[in-house]
C-alpha cells in the first residue's frame, strides 16, 4: 500500500474557514479578536514565521500587531512591552516568537505572559492545564498534529506512540495530548540508546528534534503513522523535515510532509487559539 500523504495545507484550510466563520459571530457582537506577535531580533526564519502569522490573521479577520524589537532589547523593555499588551482589551493573544536574544530568559518571558492570552500555551499554568487533561490553550504544533491526526480518522486510543524529542514546542505537550487520547507514549531524546529500537516500535511517530533525515525508513514500523515537526533550513536554501520522506514513505502508512505539513497547521491552530481567547475578555 503507498503511503498516504496528510496535506497540511488542506487541514489548515478547513480549520482557517472555522475561524473565519467565528470571528464574523464575534464582529457582529462588537468583538474584533487580536493578535499581538512579538519579535526579538533579525533571525531570518523567525521573520518569515511572523510574516506568515501575520499574512494568516489578515485572511480570517483578525486584528493582528507585530512588535519588531532589536537583537539588543534588553529583558526589561521585553517584559515592559508584554505588560502593556496584557492591559490592553483590543489583544486576546500574545506570542513571544522563540527563540529570544541569549541574554533574554525564555522562561521569565513566558511567565510574564497573562495565561488567558497565552495562545500558545506555554505558560507553566496552561502546561500544566494540560498534563491534567483540562486544557485551556494547546501549543499549537502539537495541535495541529492533533487535527492531521483527526482528519484521517485514525484511532489513537489503544496506540505505541513515540515522540523524539522533548521541546516545551512539541515533544513534551505531544506527549500529554496522546496519553490524554489513551495512547501508550514513550518520549526519546537526545540521550536514548539505541532510538531505532524505540522508534520501529511506534503505530504513530512524532518526530520535532531539528536534525534534517533523523528518521530513516529502516527506523519506521511498517503502516505507521508519521509526524514530522522539523523545519531545518539546508545549506542550498531548501526547506526540510527531521524524517528523511523518501525512504520513510515507502514503509509509513500514513504521513505529513516539510514543506506542506505541520508548518501550516501550527500557523492555523494559533489562529483558532486566538478567537477562543475572546471569551477571557481580552
Ligand atoms: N518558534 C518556532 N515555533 C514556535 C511556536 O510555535 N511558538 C513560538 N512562540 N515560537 C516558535
Amino acid at each position: 500500500m503507498p503511503c498516504q500523504i496528510i496535506s497540511g495545507k488542506k487541514v489548515a484550510d478547513q480549520v482557517k474557514d472555522e475561524v473565519k466563520k467565528r470571528v464574523k459571530e464575534l464582529q457582529a457582537c462588537g468583538k474584533t479578536p487580536g493578535l499581538a506577535v512579538i519579535i526579538v531580533g533579525d533571525d531570518p526564519a523567525s521573520q518569515i514565521y511572523v510574516g506568515n502569522k501575520e499574512r494568516a490573521c489578515q485572511e480570517v479577520g483578525i486584528h493582528s500587531e507585530v512588535v519588531r524589537m532589536t537583537a539588543t532589547t534588553t529583558e526589561a523593555q521585553l517584559l515592559e512591552v508584554i505588560d502593556d499588551l496584557n492591559k490592553r482589551t483590543a489583544v486576546h493573544g500574545i506570542l513571544v516568537q522563540l527563540p529570544l536574544p541569549r541574554h533574554i530568559n525564555e522562561e521569565k518571558v513566558i511567565e510574564a505572559i497573562h495565561p488567558e492570552k497565552d495562545v500558545d500555551g506555554l505558560h507553566p499554568a496552561n502546561m500544566g492545564q494540560l498534563l491534567l487533561g483540562k486544557p485551556r490553550f494547546i501549543p499549537c504544533t502539537p495541535y495541529g498534529c492533533l487535527k492531521m491526526i483527526e482528519s484521517t480518522g485514525y484511532e489513537i486510543e489503544g496506540k505505541h506512540a513515540v515522540i523524539v524529542g522533548r521541546s516545551k514546542l512539541i515533544g513534551k505537550p505531544m506527549s500529554a495530548l496522546l496519553l490524554s487520547g489513551n495512547a501508550t507514549v514513550t518520549i526519546c531524546h537526545s540521550r536514548t540508546k539505541g532510538l531505532a529500537e524505540y522508534t520501529r516500535k511506534a503505530d504513530i511517530l512524532v518526530v520535532g528534534v531539528g536534525k534534517p533525515n533523523l528518521i530513516t525508513g529502516d527506523m519506521v514500523k511498517p503502516g505507521a503513522f508519521v509526524l514530522d515537526g522539523g523545519i531545518n533550513r539546508l545549506p542550498d536554501g531548501k526547506i526540510t523535515g527531521d524524517v528523511d520522506f523518501p525512504s520513510v514513505a515507502d514503509i509509513a502508512g500514513i504521513a505529513t510532509t516539510v514543506p506542506g505539513g505541520l508548518g501550516l497547521t501550527t500557523v492555523a491552530m494559533l489562529l483558532k487559539n486566538t478567537v477562543e481567547a475572546v471569551k477571557y475578555g481580552g
